[in-house]
C-alpha cells in the first residue's frame, strides 16, 4: 500500500502549516492535482534519466519513444504549477536533454544550461568514445520577471585573491565583500558511497547543487516542487533554507529515508 500522507486539515495550498512541507508516495503524473496550480515558485525536477537505474518501481527502463512521451506529461503536468514568477530546473542527461530541452522551451524561455562536472576521478572510463563526466541541468523561466537573486548564491573570493585585492583602492569594494556570481559549469562531487550525505539511493545529488537552486530560485517561505523526490534532497534544502517544499515519491523505503532526512534538516536548521 502507498505510505500516502493525506492532505488534512492543517494543510493549505498543499503544503502542512505546521512542517512547512508535505511528501506524497505517489505518481506525480497520476496526482499533480494535489497542488494548486500557480501556487509554486520554483520546480526543481530530476527525473529518471533512462540510464536503467533501478529504483525499485521501473520508471528508469522505458523505451526511448515512451521515455520522450512520459517525460512530455510530466513537463505538461508540472508547468500549470508554477507562478508566473516560476522557474524550473530540469536534470537530463546529454543524450536526451535536446529533445526534452526543444520541447520545454515551446512553453518556457531558457535562461540556461549549467553543466554540473561530477568531478569523476581520471580511472578507465570509456575508449570508444569520450568519457562522459558530466549531468546536463536546463534552467527555464515562465516569464522574463522570473524571480532570481544572485546575492543568495555569491561564493565568497578566496583568500588569495582577497590579499591580492587588499590595496586601499580596495577597500569596501562591494563585490569583494559579496563574493562572485556562480558560472554555468558548476564542479561539486559525486556522492560516494563513504560520503557523509550519502544515503540508500543510487542517484542522490549533492546538497550543495540544490541548495544553490533553492537560494537563487525561490523567495523566503515560498514554495518548492519536486516531483521526483528520491532520497528527499530538495525537501532538505528547503528546510534548511527557510523555503516550503511538496514532494512526490513513487518507493515507499525512499519516502522512508526522506521522512528521517527531514527530521535531521529540522534540527540542523533549529
Ligand atoms: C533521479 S531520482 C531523484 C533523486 C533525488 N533528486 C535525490 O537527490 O535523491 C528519481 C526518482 O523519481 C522516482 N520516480 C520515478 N517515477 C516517478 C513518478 N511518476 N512519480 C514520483 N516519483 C517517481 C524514482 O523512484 C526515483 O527515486
Amino acid at each position: 500500500m502507498p505510505d500516502r500522507t493525506m492532505p488534512d486539515s492543517t494543510v493549505r495550498g498543499g503544503v502542512s502549516a505546521q512542517t512547512g512541507w508535505e511528501l506524497h508516495n505517489l505518481d506525480f503524473v497520476e496526482h499533480a492535482a494535489l497542488v494548486a496550480d500557480r501556487s509554486v515558485d520554483l520546480v526543481v525536477a530530476d527525473p529518471p534519466y533512462r540510464l536503467g537505474k533501478d529504483y525499485g518501481n521501473g520508471s528508469d527502463r522505458r523505451s526511448e519513444d515512451e521515455f520522450l512521451e512520459w517525460t512530455r506529461s510530466w513537463i505538461l503536468c508540472a508547468l500549470p504549477k508554477l507562478k508566473p514568477t516560476g522557474s524550473l530546473y530540469l536534470f537530463a542527461t546529454w543524450r536526451h536533454a535536446p529533445e526534452i530541452f526543444s520541447f520545454v522551451k515551446r512553453h518556457m524561455t531558457m535562461i540556461n544550461e549549467i553543466i554540473w562536472d561530477r568531478r569523476v576521478p581520471s580511472m578507465g572510463g570509456s575508449t570508444r568514445r569520450f568519457s562522459s563526466v558530466h549531468d546536463t541541468i536546463g534552467l527555464f523561466a515562465l516569464t522574463s520577471g522570473y524571480y532570481f537573486d544572485i546575492d543568495a548564491v555569491r561564493i565568497p573570493y578566496d583568500a588569495v585573491t582577497r590579499k591580492a585585492r587588499s590595496r586601499r583602492r580596495f577597500e569596501g569594494s562591494r563585490w569583494l565583500e559579496q563574493g562572485y556570481n556562480p558560472k554555468d559549469v558548476w564542479s561539486v562531487s559525486r556522492l560516494h558511497r563513504q560520503h557523509r550525505e550519502r544515503e540508500d539511493h543510487p542517484t542522490q545529488k549533492p546538497l550543495e547543487i540544490i541548495e544553490r537552486m533553492v537560494r537563487a530560485s525561490c523567495p523566503e517561505d515560498g514554495l518548492v516542487l519536486d516531483p521526483f523526490a528520491g532520497s528527499g534532497t530538495t525537501l532538505d534544502a528547503c528546510i534548511r533554507n527557510r523555503r516550503r517544499c511538496v514532494a512526490f515519491e513513487l518507493n515507499g523505503e525512499y519516502c522512508r529515508i526522506i521522512r528521517a532526512r527531514a527530521g535531521r534538516a529540522t534540527s540542523a536548521a533549529g
